[in-house]
């Protein structure tokens, strides 16, 4: 399978199966997460695997989200931002953007794994950092989900993207040469 086949592949799933992802899969998604590309390879990602009912329980208060999609895993990309690269000109820091990069690692290889994933932002920030006892000095960016998908979650055709109501043709996007 191509990149773009994986790609059109991976939806977010919005239900899973009761069951836990093998340990071997697990490591398969954080490596692939660990040789991600960061600013200046500053790698300031701190990563936190919340994997026991236990866990899912206070992911879903942090989330909001009774049950959580009943997800078994939850991977919580911090980053600290003091170990991620400024840009000088505008005193930019891009520890999101480094966040982000292993976070889609880690989720086009849970699709490679035919794992289920979902990418979540809404969280409550406050909320997350007491759970699991985040510090004040690391940023919790982004939560992804991975489990197997329940049958019942809604499947989404790889031609999807065909839809524009999906997504934007590419000349609405791109441009070359200047705006
Ligand atoms: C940065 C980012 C944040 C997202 N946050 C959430 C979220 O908090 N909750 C949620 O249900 N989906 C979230 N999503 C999933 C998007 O809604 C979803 O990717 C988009 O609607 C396209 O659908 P698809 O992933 O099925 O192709 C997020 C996706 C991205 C990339």
């Amino acid at each position: 399978m191509n990149f773009l086949e994986l790609a059109k592949k991976r939806y977010s799933v919005r239900g899973y199966l009761p069951k836990a992802i093998e340990q071997e899969k697990l490591d398969y998604i954080l490596e692939c997460g660990r040789v991600a590309p960061t600013g200046v390879n500053a790698q300031p990602q701190r990563i936190l695997v919340v994997n026991t009912p236990e866990g899912m329980d206070k992911m879903a208060n942090a989330a909001g989200i009774p049950g959580l999609y009943n997800a078994p895993c939850a991977i919580i990309i911090c980053v600290e931002p003091e170990c991620a690269w400024t840009r000088k000109y505008d005193e930019h820091n891009i520890h999101e953007i480094d966040a982000s990069i292993v976070t889609t690692h880690m989720m086009m290889a849970a699709t490679e794994l035919e794992l289920g994933t979902l990418w979540m932002c809404r969280f409550k920030p406050e909320v997350i950092r007491k759970e699991f006892n985040i510090p004040d000095k690391y940023v919790p960016v982004n939560v992804l989900l991975v489990g197997y998908t329940a049958p019942d979650a809604l499947y989404k055709s790889p031609d999807r993207h065909d839809a524009e109501s999906l997504r934007k043709p590419i000349e609405k996007t791109v441009t070359y040469g200047t705006f």
